[in-house]
């Protein structure tokens, strides 16, 4: 096919973790290495697309010809995503904590203020969801991510249904499977049209991004005023 089939399309993928502050220097997270993320969002630019990558904190290098945006917190990533909107595209690879803190301390608390610390949370907005859901501003195609331990596709397809997105990349992290921090990922692709889920063969984090970044090309067809 044509090498730059997402030209004239506007994407937006999230990755990394979320930190949500305890205190000015402590914060709750989730594990997220942002390589997945980052590696879809230089999958779809070079592709064409015109990208936006709304990151976590991680140790990641910014990749090359995507607008970065550099956030802390799930409220902050949200906020972000919808000033990218709209976009054609959203694939949401960040692992957002599902909760926060519900007062951060103003200053940092001291060992010897408790012998015992209760930390009070709510719910984080759920930013895939939110995407899912945004009336004519919804993209085109909405994928998430589905990071499970067990019933890898059974859950993945609930998750798909909840959310309200098009796709679902399921992930088996179970212990022992290297992919949380490690290069090589085994993924299962539930997509709209598909009653039985793909099942991809282990490869590199890079490979699933390149090969999802295909996909969504084939999805959306003909590149914009081509
Ligand atoms: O519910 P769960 O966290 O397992 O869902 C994972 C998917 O939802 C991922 O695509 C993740 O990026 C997204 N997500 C989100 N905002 C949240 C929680 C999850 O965008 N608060």
């Amino acid at each position: 096919g044509q090498a730059r089939p997402l030209a004239g399309r506007r994407a937006l993928v999230t990755s990394g973790p979320t930190h949500e502050p305890i205190d000015p220097v402590r914060y709750l997270a989730n594990r997220s290495s942002g390589k997945q993320g980052h590696a879809i969002a230089g999958a779809l630019a070079r592709l064409g697309a015109a990208t936006t990558l709304v990151t976590g904190p991680t140790v990641q290098v910014d990749p090359p010809g995507v607008r970065v945006q550099h956030v802390e917190s799930a409220r902050d990533m949200l906020a972000a995503c919808q000033d990218a909107l709209p976009v054609d595209i959203a694939v949401c690879a960040a692992a957002v904590a599902d909760w926060r803190p519900s007062d951060c301390a103003p200053q940092k608390m001291k060992r010897g203020d408790a012998a015992e610390l209760g930390l009070r949370l709510q719910p984080n907005p759920d930013i895939l969801a939110a995407l899912s859901a945004a009336g004519n501003q919804r993209p085109a195609l909405v994928v998430g991510f589905a990071a499970e331990t067990e019933r890898v596709v059974e859950h993945a397809r609930e998750k798909r249904a909840r959310k309200g997105c098009d796709w679902i990349v399921a992930n088996d992290v179970s212990v022992g499977t290297g992919t949380f921090g490690g290069d090589d990922n085994t993924v299962h692709l539930i997509t709209d049209d598909a009653t039985t889920p793909e099942t991809w063969p282990r490869m590199t984090k890079q490979a699933v991004a390149d090969t999802l970044a295909e996909r969504i090309a084939e999805r959306l067809g003909t590149a914009k005023g081509a």
